[in-house]
């Protein structure tokens, strides 16, 4: 049964937008849905609004009165639950991102530096000691750097990133929104939740210098946040920091091993990798967050109903040629490159500066070490799940 029904004024469409596809397809889809109209409805499962064009898009991001953070999901208008800071409106979001923020300012950020760096350096020695002149891109770097990155930031034990691996493959890449995957997923989010019941228990007995034992000071009104609301938080943190820059690397190096132009000019002048890298988060931009319309409005000139939910994929919005000149294709040095890769209005990613410093570090100490190489033609990357991005099937090949 549909939430809410299509206008006139909104083409209809069916696609499921969590189906396993090759990698880039779907950023296709959402190219040709733009051409056609700024919003359409998607009638698939309980149907939901997807909104095409970056004015339109700006329009419902950054006016969070009208559309409500309170679900995120489109298949889930009535979630039962809360991630924090992520579904929080208001002053209640205001407070929470006021205390995080500084733990993720440029500043902060800067002294995590040495760390990562030596992480990326011991991830890309550890392929090449291997000898093979091959490697699995996913599981050997891409999935492995950010998450021991998330693990320190939360002063957990290095020992523990394979079971890491595990939950982030269960809850957001199991593909298909079938009973056996939503199965997978809840006991995956469960075993999560579980784990950092215990890590905050631990903490409130005994804090460290970590970002769960900084949470547990925050105070909302007055009240310190309960162990439900850190649960809830470092669940999305889990969400949020993971899988997000793993795609996004992906993505990148898909691009670098078959744009060998674009190789060579970041291999021969490293300055230019941060341009590189923002043209790829705004080229591939991989999220696609969702709000819910908290009263009567409307999108584009096409009326929505309170209580529908709205898709917005934001490489409609990055790759549209309104705002940005040839906009599908990518220019490595794209200034200006204002794009909205990482989100618009008060929800924007809290990890930016965080996001942008691990990307930049992985491709300058891989092309240090690795500058030549390809794809192997037997590599068939495809994405699955909420979110854009290859996560699996990445061969990348050189020569010793
Ligand atoms: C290339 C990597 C990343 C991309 C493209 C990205 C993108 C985004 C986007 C688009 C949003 C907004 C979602 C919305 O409007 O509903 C978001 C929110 C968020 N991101 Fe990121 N992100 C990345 C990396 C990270 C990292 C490394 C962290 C932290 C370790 C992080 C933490 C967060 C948090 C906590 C939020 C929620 C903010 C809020 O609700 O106020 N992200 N991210």
């Amino acid at each position: 049964m549909t939430t809410t029904e299509p206008t006139s004024k909104c083409p209809v469409h069916n696609f499921n937008p969590l189906e396993e596809l090759p990698a880039g397809e779907k950023i296709a889809t959402y190219d040709r849905l733009r051409d056609e109209a700024p919003v359409i409805w998607n009638e698939f499962a309980t149907g939901y609004y997807v909104v095409t064009r970056h004015e339109e898009m700006l329009a419902v991001l950054q006016n969070p009165d009208t559309f409500s953070n309170r679900a995120v999901t489109v298949f889930d208008p009535n979630p039962t639950y809360k991630w924090i800071p992520e579904m929080l409106d208001g002053d209640e979001h205001l407070q929470w991102r006021r205390q995080l923020g500084p733990r993720f300012s440029p500043k902060a950020v800067a002294q995590m530096e040495d760390k990562v760096r030596r992480r990326a350096v011991e991830l890309v020695e550890g392929i090449l000691a291997k000898g093979t002149g091959s490697c699995d891109f996913m599981n050997e770097f891409a999935f492995q750097y950010p998450t021991s990155i998330f693990l320190d930031l939360m002063g957990l034990p290095i020992d523990d990133l394979p079971q890491f691996m595990e939950w982030e493959h269960e809850i957001l890449h199991v593909a298909g929104s079938g009973e056996e995957a939503s199965r997978r997923r809840g006991i995956a989010m469960a075993s999560v939740i579980e784990y950092f019941s215990g890590v905050i228990e631990a903490r409130r007995e005994s804090p460290g210098e970590d970002l769960i034992s900084a949470a547990l000071t925050f105070e909302v009104d007055g009240t310190p946040v309960s162990d439900e609301d850190m649960q809830n938080f470092c669940l999305l943190m889990f969400m949020a920091g993971l899988d997000t820059v793993s795609a996004t690397l992906g993505l990148s190096f898909m691009h670098l091993a078959s744009h060998p132009e674009d190789r060579t000019r970041i291999v021969e002048d490293p300055s230019l990798i941060p341009a590189a890298i923002e043209e790829f988060i705004r080229a591939y931009a991989i999220v696609i967050p969702a709000r819910k319309a908290a009263v009567d409005t409307e999108i584009g000139g096409c009326p929505v109903k309170a209580g529908s939910m709205v898709a917005v994929p934001l490489n409609a919005a990055t790759r549209d040629d309104a705002v940005f000149e040839d906009a599908k294709t990518v220019e490595i040095t794209r200034t200006p490159n204002n794009h909205i890769g990482f989100g618009a209005g008060p929800h924007r990613c809290l990890g930016s500066h965080l996001a942008r410093r691990e990307l930049k570090i992985a491709l300058e100490e891989w092309h240090k070490r690795i500058p030549v190489y390809r794809l192997d033609p037997d590599s068939a990357p495809t994405e699955s799940g909420g979110q854009l991005g290859p996560n699996k099937d990445i061969t990348l090949l050189w020569d010793n």
